[in-house]
């Protein structure tokens, strides 16, 4: 009965007239809406080189890739996008463009891109690691534990000891070497690596004037740098790549990290057969086996911030040491404020406050060479408008800080190192300051700033009151003053103050 009834309605006249209009709506809403009906435009990627099918632009980026997108930047404005291989790259160059990205957006771009040569599945990084994402809970987790315990206020001056005792026995290194050319190198980096093997876990990992536990230190340091900034393919063409690690950076990474881990080893399981009262939260190790964490967070976290921190610290000391040697005038200044400040009998509790001029060369120093010249790279959670371009899901995105602070239209003569620049003013690096950001800003700034901030000053104030400094060959030019610090030794001579 029910069949000869829908029988009935399909056949009948009324139906087939009114099946037809109804067979072609979908069709009639289709070309209304693709050709009739003004939809608002979605606004262009920013403007960039045109890219080549699948390569994209890769080819116009040369290995010093901050040099290369700087000018780069001068044809296309301070938002840009280039196309590497399947990626999508957005570059901020100006002081308005960094605000977009660090502060009004800073949500959308506060997750990272995260290398390929990072040996750690997605759920690892979420769940071990700084290269989460911000929102995630290990993320809050760690930046809480490491603001509580190293780098608040308090905890940054409970370390001066520390500093201290490291500072004398670098000097003490020196003056052994007094009149002879010294490769700084090696040693601003022990003192360094021993102030923060020591804030982690109270011990040291390299002798002063053990140069072999050194280079190793600087060895593996150095080459998780490498892996982590060459360039990959497989951060270029994800989709086809997957886990195949095509020029084995993530089997070197994977490789370093394990010998790395080897420097605390014994030291963890050390406390972790301690009686739970011997743990008096004298360290960082204390503090995290307290709260419950695995071996495996513990030598994430140590790595990563010994990766973070020594290669930062130590560059920006070196390159302050070749601009001042260069600036004789800026030297000179430096040295008479200190000797008017510092005691020749104790180098302790001087108050770092009290040396503007000190401070100034920092920030003089960061301006013209900022140890990571693009942050890191972030990413783009999702599609967002910036300065009416449209930045889509997924973006890795840039902030050149090394062009920002070398910019004509920012500086006054940006290339001429003028400590001056800063004595009368209230720039800083804090992340507020969108014209010098050394250290980044918004959730993601580099959550060791406020000790980076004093232990450079520290440390540099005892190298240039201790000694006068000179070069081996008394000849200050361009190539020394483009030292490349990574790849050449730094040599200078110390010859201690009377
Ligand atoms: C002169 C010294 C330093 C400079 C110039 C510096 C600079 C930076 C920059 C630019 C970033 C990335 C910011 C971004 O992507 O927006 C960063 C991240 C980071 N820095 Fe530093 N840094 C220095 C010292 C340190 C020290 C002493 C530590 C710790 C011991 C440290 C630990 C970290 C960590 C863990 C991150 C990753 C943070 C995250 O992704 O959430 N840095 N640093």
């Amino acid at each position: 009965m029910q069949e000869s009834m829908a029988e009935l309605f399909l056949h009948s006249p009324q139906t087939r007239t009114l099946l037809l209009p109804l067979l072609l709506l979908p069709l009639l809403y289709f070309i209304i809406s693709k050709y009739l009906i003004k939809k608002p435009r979605t606004p262009p990627l920013p403007p960039g080189p045109t890219p080549f099918p699948f390569l994209g632009t890769i080819h116009l980026l040369k290995p010093l890739t901050h040099v290369s997108l700087a000018h780069l930047s001068r044809t296309y404005g301070p938002l840009m996008s280039l196309k590497l291989g399947m990626e999508t790259l957005v570059v901020a160059s100006s002081p308005a463009a960094a605000v977009e990205i660090l502060k009004t957006n800073d949500r959308t771009f506060s997750a990272r891109t995260v290398p390929h040569a990072v040996p750690l599945t997605e759920s690892e990084i979420e769940r071990l690691s700084f290269w989460g994402d911000a929102l995630s809970q290990n993320w809050k987790n760690v930046r809480a534990i490491c603001r509580a315990e190293l780098f608040s206020a308090k905890s940054v001056e409970a370390q001066r000891r520390l500093w201290e005792e490291k500072a004398a026995a670098m000097v003490g290194s020196l003056r052994a070497k007094e009149g002879t050319a010294v490769d700084m190198g090696p040693v601003v980096f022990a003192a360094v690596v021993n102030v923060f093997a020591n804030i982690l876990f109270s011990e040291d990992i390299v002798g002063v004037e053990e140069e072999r536990g050194c280079s190793e230190v600087r060895g593996f340091l150095r080459g998780i740098i490498e892996a982590l900034s060459a360039p990959n393919l497989a951060d270029f063409y994800p989709l086809f790549v997957g886990e195949f690690d095509p020029h084995g950076l993530r089997k070197k990474h994977r490789e370093i990290s394990v010998r790395m881990w080897g420097l605390w080893e014994r030291v963890v399981g050390e406390r972790r057969r301690s009686e739970e009262g011997e743990l008096r939260n004298r360290d960082l190790l204390d503090v995290l086996i307290s709260r419950g964490f695995t071996d495996e967070q513990i030598n994430k976290l140590f790595e990563e911030l010994l990766t973070a921190g020594i290669d930062t610290t130590t560059s920006t000391i070196n390159r302050t040491m070749v601009e001042l040697l260069s600036n004789t005038e800026s030297m000179t200044k430096l040295q008479q404020e200190l000797r008017s400040v510092l005691n020749q009998d104790s180098l302790t509790d001087f108050p770092l406050e009290q040396l503007p001029y000190l401070q100034a060369c920092v920030k003089e120093t960061l301006r013209l060479h900022p140890p990571a010249p693009l942050l890191l790279a972030h990413c783009a959670r999702e599609t967002c408008l910036v300065m009416n371009y449209t930045v889509p899901r997924g973006a890795r995105v840039l902030v050149n800080v090394w062009a920002i602070g070398r910019d004509p239209v920012v500086w006054e003569e940006p290339l001429e190192y003028r400590p001056e620049r800063f004595l009368n003013s209230t720039k800083d690096f804090k992340g507020n300051d969108f014209e010098l950001l050394p250290f980044g800003a918004g959730r993601r700034i580099c959550p060791g700033l406020p000790m980076a901030a004093k232990i450079v000053p520290f440390l540099l104030a005892w190298l240039v009151y201790s000694f006068d400094w000179s070069l081996p060959d008394a000849t200050v030019d361009e190539a020394f003053r483009a030292t490349t610090l990574m790849v050449q030794p730094l040599l200078l001579i110390p010859r201690a103050r009377r």
